[in-house]
């Protein structure tokens, strides 16, 4: 089988090393890929967004399965395009990805269906938001969430301590407009407590089989302190995650939600991602995001111990019954090391010393923003490196993870210490 891989980043560098696992895969092309990426894919120098760029390409080659990892082709229809030739896809159509391209549509979703989320107004209109956020400040002390309506590469959910914050919430996105088309419309939630967790399900626009929890470090520092960053590290399992939350999310949230989803005419194939936050009211949804989570992926697919590819093709042609998706029984352990400055400003092209080493001791390095130059790995993006360790226990991932860190190199890198130390 020849797969297309579109996206460059960790979660991507992290399918196609799955992938290449698999005795059914002839060849793997990566579009556009990332430096790590070019010893096991052909690389395709094109834009993610290049909706019918991407579906001659894979007509001409004659992909058997596309494999879509970022969030904004799905928006946009890259499903839909290729499928419109003919061709088989993994990751859902433009109507079902409003899961992730919409909050409003999500939340009007989870209202109508029960599905335990933070509580909502949607407002079109500036004034009438502030006034909202007017009439709630002194309610209670709780931080005021005000949140972009649509994409807005993860920058448009905005945790208010003061209500001045969240007028200026206001301003930024429908005034200013800083997230474009995606400001028309905002939701001003009810603030969650508790930790957070991802619940990925792989659906088949019908069935769904979740995977491992995992859990992330959003915060650029150490102890959580700092910018939030798109993840400066990730573990799976999630002790908090217990066989008793997983069953209350797949009964009060997973299958509600796809049932819904169906009796829009909607069947969602691909990865559902909830995003959940485990309060003292039991979990409720942050956020759906319709792809697989960077960087939980790269500590999940580490554990599927089932080829990836059966469930891929399975969840593609709808019967994802006909497959056993099995686990390790382990854990795994990645640590993010960033160029310094993100998640502001970064430098880009520094040279990247002593990954084969790393490898070489025991960790699995996962390129996100690395490029080739002159024949040499640089950095080319803020997160670069997902440096990640599978083992018998925490302790054993965190210490292999660790030590490849402290053998890779670049000018600035900055990575925090603290990965998978709650759990020990
Ligand atoms: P979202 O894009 O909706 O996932 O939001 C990004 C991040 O903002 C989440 O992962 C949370 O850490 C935080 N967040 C979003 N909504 C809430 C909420 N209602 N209460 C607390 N934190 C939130
Ligand atoms: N790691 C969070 C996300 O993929 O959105």
């Amino acid at each position: 089988m020849k797969l297309l891989i579109v996206g460059s980043g960790g979660r991507e560098h992290t399918l196609a090393w799955k992938i290449a696992q698999s005795d059914k895969v002839t060849k793997i092309y990566a579009l556009p890929g990332n430096a790590g990426m070019s010893a096991i894919t052909e690389r395709v120098n094109m834009s993610v967004m290049d909706i019918n760029g991407i579906a001659d390409f894979a007509e001409r080659e004659k992909i058997d399965l596309t494999v879509i990892g970022p969030e904004s082709p799905l928006i946009v229809g890259l499903t839909d395009e290729l499928e419109k030739r003919g061709l088989k896809v993994f990751g859902p159509g433009k109507d079902a990805a409003q899961m992730e391209g919409s909050k409003i549509f999500a939340k009007r979703l989870m209202l109508d269906n029960r599905v335990p989320t933070a509580g909502f107004e949607e407002f079109d209109d500036a004034a009438k938001a502030c006034d909202f956020i007017e009439s709630i400040a002194s309610k209670s002390g709780d931080p005021i969430v005000v949140k972009a309506d649509g994409e807005a590469a993860g920058k448009g959910v905005f945790i208010c301590k003061t209500k001045k914050a969240a007028l200026d919430a206001i301003d930024t996105i429908m005034n200013q407009k800083a997230f474009g088309e995606s400001g028309n419309r905002v939701v001003i939630e009810e603030f969650l407590d508790g930790q957070e967790a991802s619940f990925m399900c792989f659906v088949d626009g019908e069935k769904f089989v979740p995977m491992i929890p995992a859990q992330d470090y959003k915060r650029a520092c150490d102890n959580d302190e700092g910018p939030n960053t798109g993840g400066m590290g990730c573990y799976s399992p999630v002790p908090v995650v217990t066989a008793e939350v997983s069953k209350f999310v797949i009964d009060f949230i997973v299958k509600p939600t796809l049932k819904a989803l169906k009796n829009m005419g909607i069947y969602y194939k691909g990865v559902l991602y909830v995003g959940l936050a485990l309060t003292s009211r039991g979990p409720k949804v942050v956020e759906f995001n319709a792809r697989f989570g960077d960087h939980e992926t790269q500590v999940v697919l580490p554990l599927l111990k089932t080829d990836l590819v059966d469930i891929l093709l399975a969840c593609a042609e709808g019967r994802l019954d006909t497959i056993d998706v099995n686990w390790y029984n382990r854990s795994a352990v990645c640590v993010v090391m960033a160029s310094g400055g993100y998640p502001g400003d970064y430098e880009k092209g520094k040279v990247i010393t002593g990954l084969d080493e790393a490898e070489k001791a025991g960790a699995m390095v996962f390129h996100a923003g690395t490029a080739t130059k002159d024949g040499e790995c640089v950095t080319a993006g803020g997160r670069v490196l997902g440096v990640t360790a599978v083992g018998n226990t925490y302790q054993e991932c965190i210490d292999k993870a660790y030590a490849g860190v402290r053998l890779i190199h670049f000018d600035g890198a900055h990575y925090r210490n603290d990965i998978g130390a709650r759990l020990l």
